[in-house]
This record gives structure tokens, sequence and C-alpha cells, in this order.
């Protein structure tokens, strides 16, 4: 049995996950959860809804809320990290600074994925740094964003930690959704991908008993987005408003499958024109789904139970977190499972620097991951992955040395961002609300 800490333990994605641990049980049984937050007002309310959780549904793991990290990580075999530096107020700030700028303030792309990255980063590393001070060999499965950015730090500053695994849950969101229009599940496909975080391509999708490439049916069936046929994870509007556009880039380009953020790299300025400075997407966020989970937390606690209320998980509630049930399974029983993750690329793309930290296929086991090779990319693609990471490691390293250059070439190299002059004020606005949260430039 495994003890597990969630870092980032009063996020509103908490709750899906407990419950998504609660469902996976036999698979991956638990000993204790410790959650690790440093607000501890928040954690306490998740908290308290877990152990009313874990005592109707999971009896017998112990479970830990604390802000003491010798406390959070001290024996634990497994650090699920899922923060947000700032919370979801400062992603409403770096919406809205880009958007009084005229670029894309969206929360990992464009100038609020870099803004967001500056905070994440220092944040990120100091946390690893304090889970190995106490856990030298537990799993870290990262899953803050902008992972790509993230990724980028950790690989810089624990080069030679293989244990460290940064992850995203998008390509996941994608194959079900994939799953969802052939009629099948995800599991029966196997993805060949090559890209850096929320910027690749799936180049093929086997099936994993016949070897057979559905890619091509797919594109076809893509094309048309009413053919969809998509369940309840996609009916919330932006996210439905995402999978249509998917069919305006696979339409133009009528080549491999993008991940659904290229369209904020491919189409900037439409993407720009559907964006409300008075209500993006944080606002969005923060008045729905935070506001409904918090207030089902509360009401929980208050009643002191789950089952018989109106407050029961839905059967299917946390089966979108699964994956990391699964990574983390694999790791731990060597089952060799392919996850697309976020690894050094070494090679794995001939064609590309091996200091890149790309997101492509990679196998898992007790060794941990070992990445699939993909070849040579394509000029388009590689132009544009090198342009993409090129900012992504100058941002990285100016969140990591107080680099005001670096900041400024990253935003230029932005493909939503472009011209100095904005970029010089972008900064500005950005380092101004910032205050306390970035390594000061
Ligand atoms: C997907 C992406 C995440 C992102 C999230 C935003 O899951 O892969 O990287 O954080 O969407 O969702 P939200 O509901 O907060 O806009």
């Amino acid at each position: 049995k495994y003890t597990i800490c969630i870092i980032g333990g009063g996020s509103r994605y908490t709750p899906d996950m407990l419950t998504m641990l609660c469902n996976q049980k036999e698979r991956f049984p638990l000993a204790k959860i410790v959650f690790y937050d440093n607000e501890a007002e928040r954690q306490e309310l998740v908290g308290k809804y877990a152990e009313i959780l874990f005592n109707e549904y999971y009896p017998g793991v112990e479970v830990v809320y604390t802000t003491d990290p010798e406390e959070a990580y001290t024996g634990i075999d497994f650090a699920l990290m899922q923060i947000r530096a700032g919370r979801l107020k400062m992603r409403a700030s770096d919406e809205k600074i880009a958007i009084k700028h005229g670029c894309l303030g969206q929360e990992t792309c464009g100038a609020g994925g870099f803004a967001y990255g500056m905070r994440s980063v220092p944040a990120v590393i100091d946390i690893i740094k304090d889970i190995r001070k106490y856990a030298p060999e537990a799993w870290i499965l990262n899953y803050s964003n902008p992972a790509a950015i993230v990724a980028q730090a950790t690989e810089k500053v624990f080069p030679e930690d293989h244990r460290i695994i940064n992850i995203c849950d998008m390509p996941i969101a994608i194959m079900d959704m994939y799953a969802n229009v052939l009629g099948k599940k995800r599991k029966d496909f196997e993805p060949r991908y090559f890209g850096l975080n929320h910027f690749g391509w799936f180049t093929n999708i086997y099936d994993v008993k016949t070897g057979h490439d559905y890619l091509p049916e797919l594109r076809n069936i893509l094309k048309t987005p009413k053919e969809f046929k998509t369940e309840k994870l996609f009916e919330e509007p932006s996210w439905k408003a995402t999978f249509d556009f998917m069919s305006t880039m696979i339409s133009d380009y009528d080549e491999y499958l993008p991940n659904t953020y290229m369209q904020y790299y491919l189409y900037p300025q439409k993407m720009f024109k559907k964006q409300d400075i008075n209500h993006t997407r944080a606002d969005e966020v923060m008045e729905g789904n935070e506001k409904e989970v918090y207030e089902t937390l509360e009401a929980v606690v208050k009643l002191g139970k789950i089952k018989g209320t109106a407050y029961e998980p839905e059967p299917d509630a946390g089966c979108h977190a699964e994956y990391i049930v699964d990574l983390a399974t694999a790791l731990a029983n060597n089952s060799n499972e392919i996850f697309l993750i976020i690894t050094k690329n070494n090679g794995t793309c001939s064609n590309l620097d091996p200091d890149m930290m790309v997101e492509v296929p990679c196998r898992v086991g007790t060794y941990g991951v070992e990445a699939i090779s993909v070849g040579e990319v394509p000029t388009f693609y590689k132009g544009l992955i090198e342009n993409q990471h090129a900012y992504e490691k100058l941002t990285a390293e100016a969140a990591l040395e107080g680099d005001y250059m670096k900041a400024l070439k990253a935003l230029v190299l932005n493909r939503a961002v472009v011209n100095t002059d904005v970029a010089k004020a972008l900064l500005d606005d950005y380092i101004e609300a910032n205050k306390g949260y970035w390594t000061e430039l």
C-alpha cells in the first residue's frame, strides 16, 4: 500500500482526484494520503471533506493535512503536484494585462502563459527541493502549469533526477474525445505524437489489438464538427468551442491532428477577438466551477456525510484524473504502458535539440520513463517547435535567474506577442502585478 501526498491540496481539482482514488483502490491501494498546501484554511475544508469521503468509500486510509513540508513529505512514495501560484486571481490578472495590450490572455499560451510561467517556476522548484529533502526517492508526478515552461526549469535545476515526471492531461482529454467519436475507449488506442506541451500533433492513433491506424478516418470525421458525438466531458461551452475549432485547424492543414492549444498560436487574432477583458476564462472558472466545488465541500462538511445525500459523487466523477493513477501504477508495477510525457528529447526527435523537453510517447515502468523514437520532425513543425522552445527556455531561465533581457526576448519570441514595444509594455505591467511572485528582474 502506498503513501501519497497531494501538493496543492486545497485545489478545486482535489475532490475529483479523491473520487478517482476511491474508484481505483484495487489497482492502487493507499495506506495514507497527505494534503499539502500553503493556504491552511482552504486546505482544511478539502481535508475535512476527504476524511468524510474516505471514511465512507475507502475506510482504513489515513488522512492528514498539513502546511509543514517535513510532515507532508516524510515517507511518501508519490507526490502528486498540481499547484497554481497566485491562484485564479492572478490568472485573471495575467489574462487581463495581455488583452489590454492587444495580446492573447490565456492561462498557458501567449503572454498570459508567460506571466504564469514566471510565477510557477520558482514555486515549483522550491517545493521539489523540499520534497527531495524529506523524500529523496519519491516519484514526483508534476502537472503544474504552464507545464512546458515548468518542465524546462525542472530539467535545468534537477538534471539527474529521473523520478520527476512532468505530465499534462490535455492529450488524454483529446484522446477521450477521439474515442468518443469512434465509439471506442481511450485505452483501445496507442498514440504517436510529437511536440512540446500544449504544442504538438498526433501522427498516428493505433488500435492496440490490430495495429490499425485510425488517424485518417478520424481526420475526416473531425473536419465536420456537427458530426461529433461528444458526451458530457465536452458539454461545457468553452470546451465545446475548443473542440469545434479543431475542425478548422484540421481542415486547414489536413495532415496530423493538432493539440487543441495550437489554435492560440496558429490563429492568434481570431482567438484574440473571442476574448472579453471584463470576463475572462479565470472569471468564468471563479464564478462557476470553483464556487460550485467549494460550496459542495462546505455542505458535505456541515452534514458530516456524503452517502445518501445530494452530494454523492457520480460514478464517472474523477474519471478524467484516472491517468494519474494509471501513471503511478505503471511506475509501481512495471506495466510498460505508453503515456504522452514531457521528457528530455535526447535524440527522440532526431533533428531537434537533445536538451529540449519534448512531449512524446514513452513507455513507463519501474525504471521510469523511456521515450519512443519519433525520428525526423518535418520542416514546418520543426520551425514552429524550435521557436516555441526558445521562448519557453528563455522564460524558464528568466524565472530562475531574474534576468530582464531573457524575459523580454522570450516575449518577443512568443508567436502571440512578437512586437518588441508590446513586449516591453507587457513586461512592465506584469512585473508590477507579480511583485512577491516572480524572481525580481
Ligand atoms: C486542460 C489543460 C490544462 C488546463 C486546463 C484549464 O485540462 O490541459 O493545462 O489547466 O485545461 O481548464 P480551466 O477549466 O481551468 O480553464
